[in-house]
């Protein structure tokens, strides 16, 4: 498991990169598509990296964006339902340590052991998420939640 220092220069760093993606040319997509990637590259506990973003044509409905990792049957997901909907139903972020402890969960892969949602929020609307999934037990602290919801900001201020 990483140590709390370590973690905060790592993402530290990283931050750094993720602030020249979002600076840059592109479209939204393209930037979220970077960060997935950077994100899956450098952070060794995340396996699966992914953003959903609020069906515009549907109600109370997440749809698949970008992603890197195992594919998933999950690409349109309900408000209430997993622990994504769940994020977007309660616009808070879900820190799940072990999959297997919770009832309300869309399994993805048995290889997932631990799942962190942070929503996309901007003026308490929620308009997507950030969704990290782990084949590694009970890897997240207080550094993920923080760097993973810098990034929920930046999404929040150009969707
Ligand atoms: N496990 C999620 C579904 C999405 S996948 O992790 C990619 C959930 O319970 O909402």
């Amino acid at each position: 498991m990483m140590e709390s220092k370590d973690k905060r220069e790592l993402f530290e760093r990283l931050m750094g990169r993720v602030g020249e993606i979002m600076r840059g040319d592109g479209a939204d997509r393209d930037k979220m598509a970077r960060i997935c990637q950077l994100l899956a590259d450098e952070v060794n506990y995340y396996d699966w990296v992914g953003f959903y973003t609020v069906n515009p044509n549907k109600e109370r409905e997440l749809v698949l964006g970008p992603f890197v990792g195992d594919p998933t049957e999950h690409v349109n997901i309900q408000f209430g339902e997993g622990i994504c909907g769940q994020s977007a139903e309660t616009k808070k972020i879900f820190v799940v340590q072990n999959v297997c402890e919770v009832t309300n969960y869309l399994s993805c892969s048995p290889k997932v052991q631990s799942e962190i949602v942070v929503p996309i929020l901007k003026d308490e609307t929620i308009l997507g998420e950030l969704d990290i999934d782990s084949h590694t037990l009970a890897p997240f602290s207080e550094e993920d939640e923080i760097f993973l919801t810098e990034i929920a900001e930046l999404f929040a201020g150009i969707l």
